[in-house]
């Protein structure tokens, strides 16, 4: 039998109805293991989405874990707002910050975990010094911005290697996809060694996102332990 990876499903709530979000979030809060939320600032991506204001009213009322994505210019700006709502992980884009290892500290220091995204196009040098200090990395695989694009299949072997780079290591690191995630691609990221699934069109896209995470759980084939996340 081969190992369980430590699957978990983060569905988005950019691709959720605003005019009802709460009753919407509620619709995923039992089978969802972390709820993924992305902050844009219309400066680092083409759009713009909601701020702490969103986060801090759902904090009260949603029990998941809050992982917050900033898409946004001077993230440092925004740790500790962030935190002080109450969130497991802060997201920074390495392309944004001139200095990540201290971007790093400052969210560590909030007693949050630290999440560091890459865009498609950005190599996984760019992590040699600072991967075992990180909790998760986020590997975008669509261009940041929107939902409902279309899955860049070239992000596949990033994924591989990224796997590669934790294990030679020996660390523990929940590696994250975000961007076309659904039926389909969710078993390729998997195979590659990914064992966080951002999803958003294909969870609050359909009639039943619930049994969307079902579905997901249900068709993603144990792999062998090589795709273990964080411990809990
Ligand atoms: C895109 C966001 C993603 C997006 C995923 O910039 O970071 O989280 O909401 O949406 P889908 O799953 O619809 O591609
Ligand atoms: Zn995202």
């Amino acid at each position: 039998m081969n190992q369980k990876i430590n699957l978990k499903i983060a569905p988005s709530i950019l691709a959720s109805d605003f005019s009802c979000l709460l009753s919407d979030v509620k619709k995923v809060e039992r089978k969802a293991d972390i709820l993924h939320f992305d902050i844009m600032d219309g400066h680092f991506v083409p759009n713009i989405t909601f701020g702490p204001g969103v986060v801090r009213a759902l904090r009260g009322k949603i029990n998941l874990p809050f992982d917050i994505h900033l898409m946004v210019d001077n993230p440092e700006k925004w740790v500790k707002p962030f935190a002080e709502i109450g969130c497991e992980f802060l997201t920074v884009h390495l392309e944004v910050s001139m200095h990540v290892d201290r971007l790093i500290s400052s969210i560590k220091g909030e007693g949050v975990k630290a999440g560091v995204a890459l865009n498609p196009a950005t190599s996984l040098c760019n992590l040699e010094y600072i991967l075992p200090r990180l909790d998760l990395v986020l590997l975008m695989t669509v261009n940041p911005g929107f939902g409902a694009q279309r899955f860049i299949p070239e992000v596949l072997p990033k994924i591989k290697n990224l796997r590669q780079m934790a294990k030679k290591r020996g660390t523990q690191l929940d590696i994250a996809v975000d961007g076309g995630i659904n039926g389909e691609t969710a078993e390729r990221v998997v195979e590659a060694g990914a064992n966080v699934l951002v999803m958003g069109t294909s969870i609050f896209g359909t009639s039943d996102p619930e049994k969307a995470i079902l579905n997901i759980k249900k068709k993603i084939t144990v792999q062998p332990l090589s795709h273990q996340g964080t411990k809990e």
